[in-house]
């Protein structure tokens, strides 16, 4: 197959992870005789820094003509309080490519259960997908900024709503058959449009579907307490980004989360859900498996290669069963490898599964 794919490494750990993508999409290409061509383009600080936007019209439309775009991360202190913020490009990349369904699975691997605050009797068997709405909401509302006084304005259309809960409840007809709803009904005009919402498209389209309905204060507590009840959870834009955030805990590492975002257009957009860690940037620590499943992700939902896309996660879950970790997930008597060395490892073990295969063929 012949794919190009469009990498925006962005600033921080973002380059670093990136790296660590392109280097397995290529081991992917060649094991299997593809053709994936790598263009790079600039975005957030770098991109602040080069041209003094925070995203091009150039790369946006270079993104919109590719089969698929990997981002790192954006943002950091050396850009905060500047008049174009490194987020913006972000923003605006999403908006551009119309990737509204934003997918986020949580799937803690026993390795990371030492480094999670939560009890492994709670994290054994958690498998749940996060739908986050990603193009609308208060992210993109009008602001007002003042030093007196500041608002921004969270909006959704029925439209809006629709399509994302529809994009969830289609996973979840392939998985285990429940959507949650996680809202704020009791307080928000927005949250009420979406619960009305959500009931009628599960109702018409979905009945045999499972539908629960939590606000979002006790969804968090929620996914501490009994994150194994949840199958596909879907939330708008904003407590989608928090309660990510604070699902990441269950398997040990922000590092470990990869996402999807996927719309109705040509080209998908791929990234890790950390952001750029200035604290440990630049010092090959970072964990890469995140990044390295949002490549998976893209093998999967972009050029359609499942097989590889289940390679590259069995290599990952082959170096997470031997320990080999980056610093953030390695227990007090286990040696933490570098980022390099992790992905090296993941490369080691996708050439590993591949002769296995063969050979496992061959008799
Ligand atoms: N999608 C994005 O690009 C994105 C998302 C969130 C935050 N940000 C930006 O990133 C900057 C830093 O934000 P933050 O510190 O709140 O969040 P962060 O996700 O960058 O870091 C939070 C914590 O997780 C750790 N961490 C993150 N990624 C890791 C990895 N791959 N391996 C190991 N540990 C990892 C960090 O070291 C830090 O302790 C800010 O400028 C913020 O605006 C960008």
């Amino acid at each position: 197959m012949k794919a190009n794919v469009m990498m925006l490494p962005g600033d921080g750990v973002g380059p670093e992870v990136s790296a660590a993508v392109e280097k397995v999409l290529v081991e992917v290409a060649r094991i299997w005789g593809h053709d994936f061509s790598f263009q790079h383009g600039l975005i957030g600080g770098a991109s602040i820094d080069a041209c003094g936007e925070a995203v091009s019209t150039a790369t946006l439309q270079a993104c919109q003509a590719s089969d698929a775009v990997f981002l790192g991360a954006v943002g950091g202190p050396k850009w905060d309080g500047g008049e174009v913020r490194p987020e913006q490009g972000l923003l605006a990349l999403r908006k551009a490519l119309g990737v509204y369904a934003n997918i986020r699975p949580v799937h803690p691997h026993p390795s990371g259960f030492a480094a999670s605050p939560i009890r492994p009797d709670r994290l054994r068997g958690v498998d749940l997908l996060f739908v986050r709405e990603l193009t609308g909401g208060i992210y993109f509302g009008d602001k007002v900024e003042g030093a007196d006084k500041a608002s921004d304005l969270c909006s959704y259309s029925a439209d809006e709503v629709a399509r994302v809960v529809r994009r969830a409840a289609q996973l979840a007809v392939g998985r285990r058959g429940k959507l949650t709803l996680v809202d704020k009904a009791n307080v928000m005009a927005t949250s009420r449009l979406w619960r009305q919402v959500t009931e009628k498209v599960m109702a018409e389209e979905f009945p045999s579907l499972e539908l629960e309905v939590l606000l979002v204060d006790a969804a968090a507590m929620h996914l501490l307490s009994r994150a194994r009840d949840f199958d596909v959870i879907v939330t708008d834009n904003l407590f989608g980004d928090i309660l990510t955030d604070e699902a990441s805990m269950l398997c040990g590492s922000m590092g470990m989360m990869p996402s999807a975002s996927l719309g109705d257009g040509r080209a998908s957009l791929y990234e890790p859900i950390h952001g750029s860690a200035p604290d440990i940037a630049g010092q090959n620590v970072a964990n890469p498996i995140g990044a390295i499943l949002s490549g998976a992700m893209l093998l999967e939902y972009s050029l359609g290669l499942l097989e590889e896309a289940r390679a590259v996660r069995r290599a990952v879950n082959a170096c997470l069963d031997h320990g080999l970790v980056t610093r953030d997930l390695a227990a007090m008597d286990q040696t933490a490898l570098s980022t390099k060395q992790v992905t090296q490892e993941v490369i080691d073990q996708v050439n590993g599964c591949v002769i296995q295969n063969q050979v496992a063929a061959a008799y």
